[in-house]
């Protein structure tokens, strides 16, 4: 679609900025796409739904409508290993060279096909129950009151640092069932692969921190082999189906996956939950009044505002055109989850934020094969931390101007650097 500017966009509700051009790959850790991501959205849902980005270096086909999205998550056409795509087999899942250490952890699930999905899924599924998140419901309460005592009568806090990092971060280490003494080393080495994940830090990250973190997981796995408790980590270890377990390796990128998965995402997406609800009061006093629809209310707080914009790539096993635009075979295609969760063709009034909304079918934990293993986890977790934090503190409110309020520019994601809030 080249040459398509931004002079030709002429939509009602659209604020008309210059920059738009499909004729270029859109840079998606650019400044400009992190600032004005809604605008952008906006613009490909109707002039380019189907385009060529960019993260970093690497050029990448964009999809943007809610169809479109799931049809790349579910057509045959379209797997997830890369290798497989370009005819070699499962390899390399990423389009860089790698050190041994990452390469077992990026050979997770979520890089694989069925049928290695489907089996490693399952051997998860069966620790992974609604009931072993059920069970957990008691202790996310526990957590989040005992952050929020913490807080005491400060005013001025950051809310990600002081409460949203650590509700989900606390939960997951119960859940692998660390011993007290190693969960300060632990959330250390992870806040470093997941702060690490970006700019030249990258590199330090891969070739070094990664490879503490490796074996500082594989310590842990030595020890729940021999005194298994009753968390996941153990359960895990113990899984088997049909006689099938995991290997050594495959615990180990399941441990990250976990992790890095079920805890940089949660924690974002009650950060995003937290400005969501103050920079809407009709909602937010609705929602106190009406507490029933704290759940429908964290649906659409995914929808609006999720911390996942995009999934792992697909890639086409042939050449694909969608919307006269080819997707070329073993070339990687992002659906944009971000864009389409506010498809007009499907969502009425898609930029409100509307904690009753029904229907709600959203794509913010994915489609497909891959649908987030941890959405009910997720969905918990962030019900109690909101609820919890708005009951106690009714004076909540933004500490800045929201025009200050920075996001992060990761590719794929939507989050914040920090929110500062006052509490009374
Ligand atoms: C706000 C919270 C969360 C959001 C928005 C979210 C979103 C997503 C999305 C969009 C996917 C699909 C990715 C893709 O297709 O490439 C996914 C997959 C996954 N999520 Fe989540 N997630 C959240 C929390 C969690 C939690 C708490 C866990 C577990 C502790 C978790 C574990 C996983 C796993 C294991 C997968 C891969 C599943 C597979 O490959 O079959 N997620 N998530």
């Amino acid at each position: 679609m080249p040459g398509l500017e931004a002079e030709v966009f002429d939509m009602a509700t659209a604020i008309v900025r210059p920059g738009f051009d499909a004729s270029r790959p859109i840079n998606l850790g650019g400044a400009d796409f992190t600032e004005h991501k809604y605008d952008w959205y906006r613009w490909l849902l109707e002039e380019a739904p189907v385009c060529e980005g960019k993260i970093s270096v690497l050029k990448i086909g964009l999809v943007a409508r809610y169809e479109d999205c799931r049809l790349v998550l579910t057509d045959k056409r379209f797997v997830r290993s890369r290798g497989r795509a370009r005819g070699k087999g499962s390899s390399n899942p990423l389009p860089i060279p790698m050190p041994k250490s990452v390469a077992v952890i990026a050979r997770s699930m979520i890089y694989e096909d069925d049928p290695e999905h489907r089996r490693l899924r399952n051997l998860v599924n069966k620790v992974f129950t609604s009931r072993a998140v059920e069970k957990l419901s008691d202790r996310v309460e526990e957590i989040s009151h005992e952050l929020l005592d913490d807080l005491g009568e400060q005013n001025q806090i950051d809310i990600l640092e002081r409460y949203a990092r650590p509700v989900p971060s606390r939960v997951i280490t119960e859940m692998m069932g660390l011993r007290k003494e190693d969960v300060a080393p632990f959330q250390h080495a992870f806040g470093v692969l997941t702060k690490g994940m970006s700019g030249l830090r990258i590199l330090r990250t891969l070739l070094w921190d990664l490879r503490a973190i490796d074996k500082f997981v594989r310590e842990l796995i030595a020890q729940k082999r021999v005194a298994p408790s009753d968390d996941i980590l153990s359960a895990l270890i113990q899984a088997e189906e049909e006689g099938d377990r995991l290997s050594e390796n495959e615990l180990v990128a399941m441990v990250f996956l976990l992790i890095v998965a079920g805890f940089e995402t949660t924690l974002h997406l009650i950060t995003n939950g937290v400005r969501t609800l103050l920079e809407h009061p009709d909602q937010l006093a609705r929602l106190r009044a009406e507490p029933e629809l704290w759940d429908s209310a964290v649906e659409e707080i995914v929808r609006h505002r999720g911390p996942v914009h995009g999934t792992k790539p697909q890639y086409p096993t042939e050449d694909v055109t969608l919307h006269g635009h080819t997707l070329k075979r073993g070339t990687p295609v992002m659906p944009l989850l971000g864009a389409a969760n506010h498809d007009p063709r499907v969502f009425e009034k898609p930029d409100e934020f509307d904690i009753a909304r029904s229907p709600n079918h959203h794509l913010g934990f994915g489609f497909g094969m891959h649908f987030c293993l941890g959405a009910q986890l997720a969905r918990m977790e962030t019900r109690v931390a909101l609820r919890n934090l708005f009951d106690r503190n009714p004076n909540l409110r933004l500490a800045v101007d929201p025009s200050q309020l920075k996001l992060a520019a990761v590719p794929g994601w939507h989050r914040h650097a920090s929110l500062p809030i006052a509490l009374s």
